[in-house]
């Protein structure tokens, strides 16, 4: 496994492996790896094949991140990524820099973002208005400096992959997105590089995400016919609220293509929330 740094050398081996008609596999992360991320891996691994070569790419990308989010304090372990994606059968490990990615930012010498203006508005969007800006942005860099056919992102962030699919179509990147399950702790909180911010209490609350997932699926698949979003709503906040240091940023019903609000849930609908712990905040998302 190779870790490749400078930005036209991950290009021109790009160039070099299209030129020989390799496949090649793309998985985008910010680092500090969890199953999920690895199970992403072996993804790209399995559809690429064995002659095919699967890039991790490691970039804690300043552009999504809010200037008064964690960026600073956002988890690195770089030795252990290096280690955990060779495990997982990476053959590039992608480290750009900063000064590489966004070269002359702070003076003004960078000015190009690509904005996805529909499916980005809600939701994540909402809560961090510059995020997905910043996603698609790094992601359509990362896109033609590593010529992936297939990229793979996790269903965990199903508004960011449902963004990714957007910008992939509206743009003709010659390449297919992948989404893949959420991988979760036996408890059922879903895998997330933040779950080390938690304190032991807010871990123990924590559940209440995939919970709440659970219960309303429950509701929803019992019921003859649909349920109001607006019961299901209150029925998650009231959850949320009996968890000490827990408080509901978004619950939301909506369709799982389109992300349009559903006004009555159905078995199909999908939902998705988000929680604050302290200064944490965590989300979820499935399928009813
Ligand atoms: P990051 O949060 O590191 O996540 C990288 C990829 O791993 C994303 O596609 C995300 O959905 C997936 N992932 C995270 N937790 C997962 C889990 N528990 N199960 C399955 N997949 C999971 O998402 C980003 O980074 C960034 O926004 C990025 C796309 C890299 C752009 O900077």
């Amino acid at each position: 496994m190779k870790r490749i740094s400078s930005l036209p050398g991950m290009q021109k081996l790009a160039l070099d492996w299209r030129r020989k008609g390799v496949r090649v596999g793309l998985v985008p992360t910010m680092g500090y790896l969890h199953e999920g991320h690895l199970s992403l891996v072996r993804k790209a691994r399995a559809l690429v094949g064995a002659g095919g070569k699967v890039v991790v790419s490691i970039y804690v990308n300043p552009t999504q991140f809010a200037p008064t989010e964690d960026l600073s304090k956002y988890p690195r372990d770089l030795k252990r990524d290096l280690r955990l994606c060779r495990d997982a059968g990476a053959d590039v490990v992608f480290t750009p820099v900063d000064g590489d990615m966004y070269a002359g930012r702070s003076t003004g010498g960078y000015s190009t973002y690509v904005v996805e203006e529909t499916l980005s508005r809600g939701m994540e969007g909402a809560s961090r208005p510059t995020h997905f800006r910043g996603v698609t942005t790094v992601v359509a860099k990362l896109f033609l400096l590593v010529l992936p056919e297939v990229a793979v992102f996790g269903a965990k962030d199903w508004q960011q992959a449902s963004v990714v699919r957007r910008m992939v179509q509206d743009l003709n990147f010659p390449l297919r997105v992948v989404v893949a399950t959420t991988v979760r702790e036996p408890d059922g909180l879903a895998m997330s590089s933040r779950n080390v911010y938690l304190t032991p209490e807010q871990r123990a609350g924590a559940t209440v995400l995939s919970r709440s997932l659970r219960e309303v699926r429950r509701r929803v698949r019992d019921a003859r016919t649909g349920v109001p979003a607006g019961d299901l709503e209150r029925q998650v906040a009231e959850g949320v609220a009996q968890v000490s240091e827990a408080r509901l940023d978004y619950v939301a019903f909506f369709d799982p293509e389109t992300l349009m609000p559903a006004v009555t849930v159905t078995r199909g609908t999908q939902m998705a929330l988000a929680v604050w712990f302290g200064r944490t905040r965590l989300i979820d998302n499935g399928r009813l």
